[in-house]
């Protein structure tokens, strides 16, 4: 992968439109921010940018505003934070392109922020609109990326810019995102432990062959360990099984062979509720009966994958083990977790609930790499191009032509 950074860039006295994801959860008013993860994440290229003597002008999405305007979904509540994390004044945008902005964007001066509006309060950012990314572009001399987050959508902000502007780079963030995952993807050290969870085998499919391919072992955990167990014929009760995926399922074990683990006992309950009786039962000599879900890893399996945890040089981990929100059904995803942390390898976790398991177990400081981003860590993961980082790439070629 080739592409420019920003410190190819001589950002002074430029105006740089820097895309972030500030895409973070908000309360039911909108207005508070539930976690500033990441918004912190992308501190460093902010800092490095302004230090350099750019005018930031900042990009993101947040939400699904389905190209209308929502107060609900406004970046509001973001300036206000970013103002407090920059220490200084960040000013919000009355919009993301138009003349109101325009005059924003000449009144600004080297070291200051405007963040501008959600991009997809128009309709052009989502559909990749030519004219919706010349707007963009316009605004700026410089265009940067570091919204990994937001790489995997082909968005006018994402990709379709890049044409329009004549200096395009990854910002500090994007590029620690591509090295990591990079690593895991190609020549990692062994043993190499990847971990995949989540409720549905649809949803990781992709990259459970991907890593099947390249990990000495793959530990599987959540839901979608009840599609294995019931395409081996083994009673799984009232666990989430998608019957079309049985198939699917049964040849990834043969072509795996003894690399795949799957769970060997589980947590059960008839309801996925705080207050449910809760069973633990042995896989090998116990079925799960009609009437009980499985919504955990059990003990032994615990113990199972800690051990294989701790043999591996490079762990890779992405989805929850069980339903780990809820308390009784939270131990194997935060066990993971921990003997994760314990371990000595390079470890890197995809974004997503796999993120909000670790700093649950409040062992956030001892992974290696905590992507910010959950669908796109998860195609990068997969093997997928990224129309965000291809985009990146595609103009540094064009550069080195030119
Ligand atoms: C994310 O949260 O995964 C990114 O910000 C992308 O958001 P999207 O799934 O709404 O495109």
């Amino acid at each position: 992968m080739s592409y420019r950074t920003i410190r190819d860039l001589d950002p002074r006295g430029n105006r740089v439109l820097l895309r972030v994801d500030f895409n973070v959860p908000l309360g039911a008013s909108g207005m508070t921010i539930t976690s500033d993860a990441r918004i912190r994440a992308a501190l460093p290229t902010m800092r490095a940018l302004i230090d350099a003597g750019a005018t930031l002008i900042l990009a993101s999405h947040l939400g699904r505003p389905q190209g209308k305007p929502n107060p609900k979904m406004s970046l509001k509540p973001i300036a206000k934070r970013l103002g407090e994390l920059l220490a200084k004044d960040v000013v919000m945008a009355s919009d993301c392109i138009g003349g109101e902005v325009v005059q924003q964007v000449q009144s600004l001066t080297p070291g200051d922020v405007l963040l501008l509006e959600n991009l997809r309060f128009h309709v052009g950012e989502e559909k990749n609109d030519p004219e919706f990314a010349r707007a963009l572009a316009s605004l700026c001399d410089i265009y940067v990326n570091d919204a990994f987050g937001a790489a995997h959508r082909a968005h006018a902000s994402t990709e379709g810019i890049v044409e329009h502007v004549s200096e395009a780079a990854a910002g500090l963030l994007m590029e620690r995102e591509i090295k990591y995952l990079s690593m895991a993807l190609r020549e990692p050290a062994r043993p190499y432990i990847s971990i995949i969870g989540g409720a549905k085998v649809s949803g990781k499919i992709d990259v459970i062959h991907n890593l099947l391919a390249i990990s000495d072992r793959v530990l599987l955990g959540g839901a979608m360990t009840y599609t294995f167990l019931k395409s081996q014929g083994l009673p799984v009760g009232d666990s989430l099984v998608e019957d079309e995926k049985l198939d699917l399922a049964a040849e990834l074990l043969v072509d795996a062979g003894n690399r795949l683990l799957l769970p060997q006992d589980h947590v059960v309950a008839p309801d996925l509720d705080a207050d449910a009786p809760i069973r633990t039962v042995d896989g090998v000599g116990q079925p799960i009966l009609d009437g009980w879900t499985a919504l955990d890893i059990g003990p032994k399996t615990i113990v199972a994958y800690r051990h294989e945890i701790a043999a591996g040089n490079m762990i890779v981990w992405n989805g929850p083990m069980g339903a780990f929100e809820i308390e009784p059904f939270a131990q194997g995803t935060i066990e993971v977790a921990k003997a994760v942390a314990a371990s000595e390898a390079t470890s890197i976790i995809g974004g997503g609930d796999s993120e909000k398991a670790i700093q649950i177990a409040g062992v956030a400081d001892s992974i290696t790499h905590i992507s910010s981003g959950g669908g796109a860590s998860l195609e990068f993961l997969a093997g997928k191009t990224l129309p965000g980082i291809e985009a990146l790439e595609a103009s540094a070629r064009s550069k080195q032509r030119s």
